[in-house]
């Protein structure tokens, strides 16, 4: 018999950072799994994280606080039963971290359990955050993923660009989702996988601006695979801007953990004048949103390239100690923390909105789940807390494996996936115009559609999208697959999601502020966008 496709598995798990490491360890001692990476399995945003991951372990901490403080920094936008079910299960996930080994520190206590430091972040009201020094989640990736390597029942395929979601639409079949088509990068052509299960798990879309903190690979690819099988998205106008990356000529896109403002560093001006009590309360623990446009507001006003993060009061061992990869990394670029503040600006950093799922991580299309960054579960609202997004891919990740475990899986369908057609397409040799439609996007994606927006500037946006879509539409259909052209198309399609939810929000909420609507309406409401509307 012919096989079904050139790989075959229970369930595809696109993605491999925690999101779908976790699921894939989750489902891989009941079903067979294959999980799927577009670069090494180590590169995601997981592998990157700093300050850690939030949940309840002080005493004097509660659930019903956790619960409070993400309800507020969500601005009235996140859906209690999400953030219910999220920081209920937040022991539990990370319980299930510990015994996997990931090592968190933890202070010396009498005690025969351990007890964990926690940091504290913006937003938080206790502290709440645990970590492995200031590289969670290096710790994080490489402790799953040494799981995942030794599964028997898994297998991984590195360095394959998955294109798009096979529908019933495609093969003419009931609709949900039978697999995908992967660009086999090392071979340069494409394949298929067909599965009974698909989970996206691709992480997030800020590679769409110009600065961001995050890695290459964040380019959207599940937001716009999961759109253009007909799966809608919810509130992508939410883009998080991390207010503290470190502005430097060699240094790519480098955290400055908020860790560091729960350890008592303080914002100042180039004239060394303290400036976030005047904006909130809270000052530099005030939540991200509002730390990012403090900085974006004193940088247009005094015409500076940055501001500056100074932790200078604590001691150079206390710093080591905590922060040994910030101190490490700012002392090569000539900057001793404990003496220099750090010059800082804010960057692109979290993608709060995307494929609309239920607290099962289901999407719209049956058979096709999203965990992680790449999903809208109703956690984060206007506005992500500092550490809760970790913590959100291990309890979605731990809920999609269970209820697919829960199905009848058997009765899942695998169908025959039809080979890709390559027969009318030529290779390019015009990949610099590729490479000029990516920046001149992140450009003015940064421009227009960035910390403060405004009307015009969002419609200008939109017509620019409009023209390169279809120029790369022209490009897709002509010439073979590469990852840029693949990148590109992908970043264009949420960027467009982006601007249309940005335009549809008549107010200024959270991460999204307009200077033509500076106030908040008085309902919240969320921002869903459905393809067969659109
Ligand atoms: P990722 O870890 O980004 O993994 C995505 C995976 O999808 C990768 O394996 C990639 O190769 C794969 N992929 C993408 N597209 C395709 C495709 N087309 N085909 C095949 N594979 C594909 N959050 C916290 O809670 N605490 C923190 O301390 C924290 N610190 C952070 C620090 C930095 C610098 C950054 C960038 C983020 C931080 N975050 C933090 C956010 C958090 O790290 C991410 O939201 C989270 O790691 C996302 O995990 P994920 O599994 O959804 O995606
Ligand atoms: C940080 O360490 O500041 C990042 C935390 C996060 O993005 O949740």
């Amino acid at each position: 018999m012919e096989p079904a496709a050139n790989y075959q598995s229970d369930v595809l798990v696109i993605g491999s950072g925690a999101a779908g490491l976790t699921t894939a360890l989750q489902l891989a001692d009941h079903v067979s799994v294959i999980i799927v990476s577009k670069g090494p399995l180590l590169e995601g945003s997981t592998y990157y994280a700093q300050g850690g991951i939030a949940a309840v372990f002080d005493q004097n901490d509660s659930v019903e606080s956790h619960i409070e403080d993400t309800l507020i920094a969500g601005a009235g936008l996140c859906e209690r039963d999400a953030v219910k079910f999220t920081t209920g299960n937040a022991r539990d996930a990370l319980q299930w971290l510990i015994d996997a080994g990931v090592g968190f520190d933890q202070v010396e206590s009498d005690s025969k359990d351990p007890e964990y430091h926690l940091n504290r972040e913006g937003g938080h009201s206790h502290r709440r955050i645990l970590h492995a020094a200031d590289a969670t989640g290096k710790v994080v990736q490489t402790t799953l993923q040494d799981k995942v390597l030794q599964h028997p029942n898994i297998k991984v395929l590195e360095r394959f660009n998955a294109v798009d979601l096979v529908t019933g639409k495609r093969l003419n079949k009931a609709d949900r989702c039978y697999g995908a088509y992967l660009w086999n990068r090392q071979r340069e052509r494409v394949e298929t996988v067909a599965a009974r299960f698909v989970v996206l798990a691709t992480g997030g879309a800020s590679k769409v601006y110009q600065y961001t903190s995050n890695p290459d690979i964040a380019s959207g690819d599940g937001i716009a695979m999961a759109w253009r099988a007909g799966c809608s998205v919810t509130n992508m106008e939410f883009n998080q801007f991390h207010p503290t990356c470190l502005y430097h000529p060699n240094a790519h896109s480098f955290l400055l953990t908020e860790a560091l403002r729960g350890e008592g560093a303080v914002l100042k001006r180039p004239d060394g004048s303290r400036f976030m009590p005047d904006f909130h309360s809270l000052a530099e623990l005030a939540p991200r949103d509002v730390v990012a446009r403090a900085i974006d507001y004193e940088m247009k006003r005094l015409g500076a390239d940055c501001m500056y993060l100074d932790i200078s009061h604590q001691t150079s061992e206390f710093l080591q100690q905590h922060f040994p990869t910030i101190f490490k990394k700012c002392l090569d670029l000539g900057i001793d923390i404990s003496k220099q503040p750090m010059p800082v600006v804010p960057a692109a950093h979290y993608t709060c909105g995307g494929v609309t799922t239920n607290l099962n991580a289901e999407t719209d299309l049956n058979g096709l789940y999203a965990v992680g960054e790449v999903a809208y579960t109703g956690l984060h609202g206007a506005n992500r807390m500092a550490s809760n997004s970790l913590l959100e891919c291990l309890v979605f990740a731990q809920s999609a494996a269970r209820h697919i475990l829960s199905q009848n899986y058997q009765e899942a369908p695998v169908s025959t996936i039809p080979a890709w057609d390559e027969s009318q397409v030529s290779d390019s040799d015009e990949e610099v115009i590729i490479q000029h439609n990516w920046h001149e996007l992140r450009l003015f994606m940064w421009d227009y559609v960035g910390i403060v927006r405004t009307t015009k500037r969002l419609e200008r946006a939109l017509h620019r999208i409009e023209l390169l879509q279809q120029e790369v539409h022209d490009y897709y259909a002509n010439f073979r697959v590469s990852n840029n052209l693949l990148e590109l198309r992908n970043l264009l399609q949420v960027a467009e999601l982006i601007v249309r939810s940005a335009m549809a929000r008549k107010e200024s909420r959270g991460l999204h502020y307009t200077m033509d609507f500076p106030e908040q309406l008085p309902e919240p409401r969320p921002t869903r966008l459905v393809p067969s509307a659109v």
